[in-house]
Order: structure tokens, then sequence, then C-alpha cells
């Protein structure tokens, strides 16, 4: 088993976790609806992360909906004291599977109570607030209006800590002159680096920030150059991009999703790759390339 330890550590909300954590988007249906082709392996890949060492997993109850927190609560209730559960509230899903806004202080309130359900938790470790001003990306606009409902059921008790997701760096200082916010989860990679700036900005004021779509979400990464330095360094192309975002800042914290054990366990033993300075600047023709 990789130690999972050698990924370093970092402090979300008031947990010191692993830098190397775990998504679980991966574990609902096709396009995230739905139940899993199997839900056994499932079940076998949260438990195997959790014995891995893996205390900070990802997930939300629009994945399914619902689905994928009631597979966490059956795999790992009654929860260790040391396992941080990030959320996210923002959306719902439409009949068709669609991925809709869903911002209004009601939808919100209910998005929480559904969590905390469906995890069966008294109070949700943190809760990341995705904004949607554009189904494409991260867009300015207030987002006054939808984080002050969250701050307020955070004041009530049922959320420890409040996160930010898919928002600009504007955005990001708005939501901090509303209230504390422990992370920031947005697109980021090794191809992807829009957030080049805001990471280093966060990693000053000791936020967490945790990138989605670590090793490229539906479309997986995919270089002939990073292929060719993983060949070089005896790993796999997944393994060198998560080794790249674990060198890359301090406060990144990773979540790769998987809904296979081999894959959890190949993505696992990056912990242990430490990539050479020349590598890490190598590297950086992928995004390059990309842009
Ligand atoms: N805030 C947001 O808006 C947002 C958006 C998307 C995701 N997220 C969060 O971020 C987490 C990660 O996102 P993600 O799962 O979509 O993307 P990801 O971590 O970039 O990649 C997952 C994809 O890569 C495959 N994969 C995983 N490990 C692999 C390996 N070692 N070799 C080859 N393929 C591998 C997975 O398929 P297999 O299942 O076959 O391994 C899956 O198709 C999610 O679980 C979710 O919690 C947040």
């Amino acid at each position: 088993m990789p130690n999972i330890k050698h990924s370093g550590t970092f402090t979300l909300g008031d947990h010191r976790v692993n830098r190397l954590g775990y998504g679980a988007m991966q574990l609902a249906g096709p396009g995230v609806f739905g139940p899993p082709k199997d839900r056994a392996a499932a079940l076998a890949v949260l438990r195997e992360a959790v014995a891995s060492g893996v205390n900070h997993i990802d997930t939300s109850d629009f994945y399914g909906p619902h689905v994928t927190n009631q597979i966490i609560r059956e795999a790992l209730h009654p929860y260790s004291e040391d396992l941080v559960i990030v959320t996210k509230i923002g959306a719902r899903r439409g009949e068709d599977a669609a991925w809709l806004p869903a911002f209004s202080p009601e939808e919100l309130t209910k998005a929480v109570h559904d969590n905390l359900r469906n995890l069966k938790r008294d109070v949700l470790d943190v809760v990341n607030l995705r904004i949607m001003l554009d189904i494409h990306g991260p867009a300015e606009g207030s987002i006054e209006k939808m984080l002050t409902p969250l701050a307020e059921l955070q004041r009530q008790g049922l959320v420890r800590h409040i996160g930010l997701s898919n928002v600009t760096s504007a955005q990001i200082a708005q939501g901090r002159s509303i209230c504390n916010i422990v992370c920031v989860q947005n697109h980021y990679n090794l191809a992807h680096r829009a957030d080049d700036t805001t990471i280093d900005q966060l990693a000053r004021d000791n936020i967490a920030y945790v990138p989605f779509f670590a090793l490229g979400g539906f479309s997986p990464l995919q270089s002939s150059h990073l292929s060719g330095v993983a060949s070089g360094l005896g790993a796999t192309p997944m393994q060198v991009a998560l080794a790249w975002l674990l060198r890359r800042a301090p406060n990144i914290l990773l979540i790769p999703g998987t809904s296979s054990l081999a894959h959890l366990r190949e993505n696992l033993a990056a912990a242990e790759l430490v990539l050479p300075d020349d590598t890490m600047k190598e590297l950086d023709s992928v995004a390059a390339a990309a842009a």
C-alpha cells in the first residue's frame, strides 16, 4: 500500500488532511446520474481509499443525485474522527440529467439538509458554494446573494466551514469579505492553468486550492510529452500529473476521481513520486502545447 503521508499535509478548516484525497463523483452512474453499474466496487473504492490514509473526500448531493452521498454513508459511516467530507451546493439535476443552477435561499437550505441526511451528519465539515453564472466556467458577477444564505446556515451550526467553487479571483475577494473561506475548488491541471496567479495568492493566505479535473476530467489528459516524461520516471502519465500538482504549490489538495480500484491504487502511489526540478520545467511545455 502506498504511504500517502508522503503527499504532505495541509489544514482544511480545522483538520490537517493528507494532500492526496479522493473525489467521489465517479461513483454515480454514467453522466454522474443514477446508480453505479457496480455498487460493490464503489463501496470497495471508498473503503480502500480511507484504509490507505485518505482523510479528505469530495462529494455533492447532486451527484446521482443523492446516490454518491448514500454510497459514502454505506461505505464509511460511522465516520472516523479525522475524515473531512467536503460537499458542494448551488446546482440541482433535471430529470434528463441536466445540471441546473439552484441558488435561491430555499434551494441552498434544501441542499444543505439533503447533504446532512444522505451523509448522516449533524453538521457538514466543509460546504463549497459552486457558482454557475455561466455553464462553461467561472464568470464575473456578484456572489453576495448566494453566499449570504450559506453564511446564515453556518451561523445556525449546520455547516462548519465554507469554500467557493468555479469562481474568479474577484469573487474570491468578495466571498472573503462576507465570511471566512477555507478553500477554493476550480478547474486546474497540468494543461489547464488559468488559475496560476490565484493559487499563489491563496497559498500566501493559507487557503486550500483544490483542483477539480486534476486528471483532465471527462477527457483524461493525453500528451505525448507527458507520456515520455512518465516512462522516463517509471511512472504513469496520471501519476506524473498528480505529482506535478503536489509540487506546484503547498496549498494544493488533490481529489482525483475514479470508480476503479486499480486506478485508485495507481493515483495514491503518486504521493511517493517526487518530480525533479528539471522535470517540473519540462512539463510546462504540456500547458504551452494545450494553450
Ligand atoms: N467543483 C466542481 O465544479 C467540480 C466539477 C467536477 C468535479 N469535481 C470534483 O472533482 C473530483 C475529480 O473530478 P473528476 O473525477 O471528474 O475528474 P478527474 O479526477 O480529472 O478524472 C477522473 C477521470 O479519470 C479517470 N481516471 C482516474 N484515475 C485514472 C488513472 N489512474 N488512469 C486512467 N484514468 C483514470 C476516471 O475513470 P475511472 O473511473 O475509469 O478511473 C475518470 O474518467 C470529482 O470527484 C468531484 O468531487 C468538482
